[in-house]
């Protein structure tokens, strides 16, 4: 199939809003090197009070952080969406299918924004709806849609969610994905886990015991995923071909390289890394279970750490009495997590103080209802 123009939009230039890549903002940004930039974010923020509540994720820089009224991973603060009532304006600061997901857990007269459009996810963009659909119908083919449950990542559209809300399964995230699972498996015998292949296997495998044989990997650009009709029947967990670009960077290497280095290092990794890496971890966690490992960890201890760089680098500087390092040799941030800066932040506040609503992210009534469903799922896990 011949490649579109579309397919080749760098993230935030051009318009793909069917897609995590968002557009670029068309407001008039304070230039990042403004002196009095920190002093006019105190302002607004204040100026907002309870009318806004700040959400930061894990990834976002330090001066983003530094305005953030709860901090958290994925789960966190889709909790604190889900009870945010009193305020008017979520402003999310994390990626666009986060903000979706504050969107479809508070009411309709709350407004979430997203201070940059263009901070999307290249893992949730690798599964589409119509792709999973395409992939539904040969399931409902072989005969095993019926007691096969999705369980998509929290890092997957509203559509994706909606599709599983619909089809009886569960929204999962990385601090919860084994007890979602494993609820998964108490009401049907297959699980259908999107989209990120590597959180699938590491839970399926190194949480609930089952065989790397166990789990098949269905690629959406081949037909049939791939796969064959028997290996579709008998797989337990249909694992679907996406990963993080991110996390997926980490090898085997990096740990024997670390290991080889600091004596007594102790690696911790995020479940969205390869299964030969986490195996091969001595710790593994969602981002918030990072932050807690490292704050009950006893001084002079030694970590090499696997996530997002702003979250390593943060972690040293605030735990001077441990030696923090980062996994890999290589600089790696999240380019959409880190489109959200100070100077974005300042636009959406001011113009929300100027009565103008800006980056407001909807998803429509019809895609909420069960994306709703299969969020309330997730957060009602027991
Ligand atoms: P957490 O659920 O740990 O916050 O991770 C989200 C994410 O995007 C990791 O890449
Ligand atoms: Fe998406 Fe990976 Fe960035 Fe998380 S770190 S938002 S999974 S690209």
């Amino acid at each position: 199939m011949p490649m579109a123009l579309s397919d080749l939009l760098l993230l935030g230039q051009g318009k793909d809003l069917a897609s995590e890549r968002g557009v670029s903002c068309t407001g008039e940004l304070p230039h990042p090197s403004e002196p009095g930039l920190i002093e006019r974010a105190r302002v607004a923020r204040a100026a907002l009070g309870e009318r806004a509540l700040v959400l930061g994720h894990h990834y976002q820089r330090d001066e983003v952080i530094a305005f953030a009224d709860i901090t958290g991973d994925s789960f966190k603060l889709a909790q604190a969406a889900a009870v945010a009532t009193q305020a008017e304006y979520i402003i999310f600061c994390g990626v666009h299918f986060m903000a979706e997901s504050a969107d479809i857990l508070t009411s309709s007269a709350q407004k979430v924004i997203l201070p940059d459009l263009a901070a999307g996810c290249s893992m949730a963009d690798m599964a589409t709806a119509s792709q999973v659909d395409e992939c539904w119908k040969v399931l409902q083919e072989f005969g095993v849609a019926s007691h096969t449950i999705p369980v998509t990542y929290m890092n997957s559209s509203a559509a994706i969610k909606s599709f599983t809300g619909e089809n009886g399964g569960t929204v999962c995230t990385s601090s919860n994905a084994q007890r979602a699972m494993a609820w998964a498996f108490e009401q049907g015998e297959k699980v259908l886990f999107l989209p990120d292949q590597h959180l699938g296997r590491n839970t399926a495998v190194l949480s609930l015991g089952l065989s790397r044989e166990d789990c098949v990997l269905w690629n959406p650009w081949k037909p049939q995923g791939g796969l064959t009709r028997e290996e579709i029947i008998n797989a337990k967990v249909i694992l679907w071909r996406g990963h993080c670009s991110v996390h997926g960077r980490f090898t085997v290497d990096s740990v024997n390289e670390v290991r080889s280095r600091i004596p007594n290092v102790q690696v911790l990794v995020h479940p969205e890394c390869q299964y030969e890496v986490v195996s091969s971890a001595d710790v593994v966690g969602s981002t918030e279970m990072i932050i807690k490992t490292i704050e009950a960890a006893p001084s002079g201890s030694s970590w090499a750490i696997g996530t997002e760089l702003n979250l390593v680098q943060r972690l040293a500087k605030t735990h001077t009495d441990k030696q923090i390092v980062f996994l890999d040799k290589d600089v790696c941030y999240c380019s959409t997590m880190n489109r959200i800066d100070l100077p974005h932040l300042v636009w959406v506040m001011e113009s929300l103080l100027a009565n103008h609503l800006v980056n407001q992210i909807r998803v429509d009534d019809k895609t909420a209802i069960y994306s709703k469903l299969a969020l309330e799922r997730m957060l009602a896990l027991p």
